[in-house]
């Protein structure tokens, strides 16, 4: 069966960078309009010039999910421009680092606002459009720490578990109106979010042990993913999450961010009970 995303529109928000470039990038090449919707507009150029070059139809729009007025006026432009969205991929993503008790509420909000609020606003207004359709694909972009847990990042770990269940509650609601509503929870992706991590060997070899498939994952390996959830081979398919991520989920070891803080130079609890039995060995 071939997959064609012809006369499809799509808006992926995060489009500018990593995960959400790779999926804009492929669903373009499948035949599907995109709005690269993100807050980094000279990434979002960059990425949709590279889309344009390769003779695929790609626009950018300046996106903050976290402001109601920005995110309406992405999908004022998206219906007045290409015709409506038909697909929405919630790639806009950020996180934090820190001690529970030294979290201060600024980057607890900025978190939530990015990862659970942003997803919110945008399944909203696609809810609008594609209610009046009666069609519609929505993907919302996890990862494996809604359901794994990090020490060190509550508030990235929270928002994550958010987007999962809101997934499952808005596929519900929305299933009777012909809306797919799924997830997708990527492991360890090298993407800007992660190059700085995978860049200490101490970490990447750390990541990697923990990792079934023994490599680190490529934005392609979600876009392809996110290509079979929007295409009519997964016609039956809605309220899912499906973990991306060689595997990786199902070791559950990546519970602790403390020694990837050593490594970094930031002071962190003494806790030996939490070390992992494979953490990277201190000095
Ligand atoms: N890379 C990984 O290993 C990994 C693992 C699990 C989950 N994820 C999730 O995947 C998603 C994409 O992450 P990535 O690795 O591609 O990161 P990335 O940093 O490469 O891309 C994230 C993009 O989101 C944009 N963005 C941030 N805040 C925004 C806002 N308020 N409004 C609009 N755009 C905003 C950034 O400008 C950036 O272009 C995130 O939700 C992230 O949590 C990534």
């Amino acid at each position: 069966m071939e997959i064609s995303l012809d006369g499809k529109v799509a808006l992926v928000t995060g489009g500018a960078s990593g995960i959400g470039r790779g999926i804009a990038e492929m669903f373009a090449e499948l035949g599907a309009a995109v709005m690269i919707g993100d807050l980094d507009m000279e990434l979002a150029e960059e990425a949709c010039a590279g889309i344009v070059e390769a003779s695929g139809k790609a626009i950018v729009q300046e996106l903050d999910v976290t402001s109601e007025e920005s995110v309406g006026a992405a999908f004022e432009r998206a219906v007045s421009e290409l015709g409506g969205v038909d697909i929405l991929v919630n790639s806009a993503g950020t996180g934090c680092m820190s001690a529970l008790d030294e979290l201060i509420v600024e980057e607890w909000d900025m978190v939530i606002d990015v990862n659970l609020k942003g997803s919110f606003l945008c399944m909203r207004e696609a809810a609008k459009l594609m209610k009046e359709k009666g069609s519609g694909n929505i993907i919302n972009v996890s990862s494996i720490n809604d359901t794994v847990p990090i020490a060190g990042e509550i508030p990235y770990c929270a928002s994550k578990g958010g987007v999962r269940q809101m997934t499952r509650a808005a596929a519900l609601e929305l299933g009777p109106y012909g809306i797919h509503v799924n997830c997708i929870s990527p492991g360890s992706i090298q993407t800007p979010l992660m190059f700085e991590m995978h860049e200490i060997p101490e970490i990447r070899e750390g990541i990697l042990r923990q990792i079934p498939f023994g490599r680190l994952g490529q934005p392609e390996d979600v876009a392809k993913v996110a290509v079979f959830l929007v295409s009519d081979l997964a016609d039956y398919v809605t309220g899912h999450t499906l973990e991306v991520g060689g595997g990786m989920h199902l070791v559950g070891e990546m519970s602790y961010l403390w020694p990837i803080e050593r490594i970094m130079g930031n002071e962190v609890p003494d806790v030996p009970i939490c070390q992992p039995p494979n953490a990277p060995e201190e000095e």
